[in-house]
């Protein structure tokens, strides 16, 4: 260990967020444009075993402690079962998890827990079928519901995003809740952030962290969780009943844009094509796969990733008119 990723400020990042593809399935309407995006052709991804020099590199050299696997859907690789498997037989091998919609995980959950993975966190923002078809543009959610019950079968640790959007699932929000507590599932509701491909976000259709506590106060009553948060993006919140005061089970929200978690951020990323990201926000990128491709020593790859990560931004403004809108959306960054 070299000292680690460490950036001007001080903070050092231990947790890494690797994209494994830029395709997804789903269209959700705050992630992607209808129409798909023009995605990097399948040569330019990082390969299964670029993938595992790298969480090599990043766990050996740097400390990383966890590795989340994420796209785009990460599930449209094929080989997704080898990319854990390689990654869960390093030594020192970091937790890994995967963030995923859930389609086509039916099939999978046992394959990828016996490789190694194991904890999911699953993105739905509602379990009204016709609300799932217009937040996603796809008819899928039953799918996504066999996937999670799969998943908890095969024994993975499992988590939901829901993202709520004004006048489309913002109502369901209690309902979705009720759903999350009952199955086990850690909800997490997610402040909309400017990482829509279509560049459509603005700050009045996001709902905020404050509204959600309000949406879902007048059915449960929340407590703060005394846990030290340890640079997670989401507070934490024990739920109860409000009618019988019992414990119905924790939920998280994470207020990226109005309470931002900037300065206890732990996280470094690798986009699907090999470029270190020092921040979701940032635009600037370092292309680690091409110099890799070239012949690049361990020693030159993990400098260039140091050096990216040294020049992190303090966080991405604030929510007025600083706010930055980064121009790649969130399916090819990696959320
Ligand atoms: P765990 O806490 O390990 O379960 O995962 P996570 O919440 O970090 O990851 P997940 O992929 O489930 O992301 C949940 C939400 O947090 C997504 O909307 C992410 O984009 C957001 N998020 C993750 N990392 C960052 C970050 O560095 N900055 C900001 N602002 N948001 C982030
Ligand atoms: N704002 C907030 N969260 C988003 N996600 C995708 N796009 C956005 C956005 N614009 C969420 C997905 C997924 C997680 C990785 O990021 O719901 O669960
Ligand atoms: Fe696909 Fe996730 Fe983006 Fe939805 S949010 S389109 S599931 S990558």
């Amino acid at each position: 260990d070299s000292g680690g990723l460490v950036d001007r400020f001080g903070r050092r990042a231990v947790d890494l967020r690797v994209s494994l593809t830029e395709r997804c399935n789903l269209r959700c309407t705050y992630c992607m444009p209808a129409a798909g995006l023009p995605f990097a052709p399948d040569d330019a991804l990082m390969t299964a075993a670029e993938i595992e020099r790298l969480v090599r590199l990043g766990t050996a050299r740097f400390g990383v402690r966890k590795v989340r696997f994420t796209g785009g859907e990460p599930m449209l690789r094929h080989d997704l079962v080898d990319v854990i498997a390689r990654c869960a037989a390093l030594p020192d091998a970091p937790e890994l998890s995967l963030t995923t919609n859930a389609i086509g995980l039916a099939h999978r959950a046992g394959a990828l827990r016996d490789a190694g993975l194991r904890r999911v966190n699953v993105s739905l923002d509602t379990i009204d079928p016709g609300v799932f078809a217009t937040v996603t543009r796809r008819p899928f959610l039953d799918r996504v519901i066999d996937g999670l019950e799969a998943a908890a079968t095969a024994g993975l640790a499992i988590k939901v995003n829901a993202v709520l959007l004004r006048g489309v699932n913002d109502a369901l929000a209690p309902d979705l809740m009720r759903w999350c507590l009952d199955h086990g599932y850690e909800l997490r509701f997610i402040e909309q952030m400017p990482l829509d491909s279509d560049h459509a976000w603005d700050r009045t259709s996001m709902i905020t962290a404050a509204e959600t506590r309000t949406l879902i106060g007048s059915s449960f009553e929340l407590l703060p969780d005394e846990a030290p948060r340890d640079g997670a993006p989401a507070e934490r919140f024990r739920v109860l009943s409000r009618e019988t005061g019992a414990f119905l089970g924790t939920i998280g929200i994470i207020a990226s844009i109005t309470e931002s978690f900037c300065a206890d951020c732990t996280r470094t990323r690798l986009t699907a094509d090999g470029h270190v990201r020092s921040c979701l926000f940032s635009d600037d990128e370092t292309d680690v796969l091409g110099p890799m491709r070239s012949g690049a020593t361990d020693d030159e790859v993990a400098e260039l990733w140091r050096r990216a990560m040294w020049a992190k931004p303090r966080d991405h403004g604030d929510d007025s008119d600083d706010l930055v809108h980064p121009t790649r959306g969130m399916s090819a960054i990696g959320g």
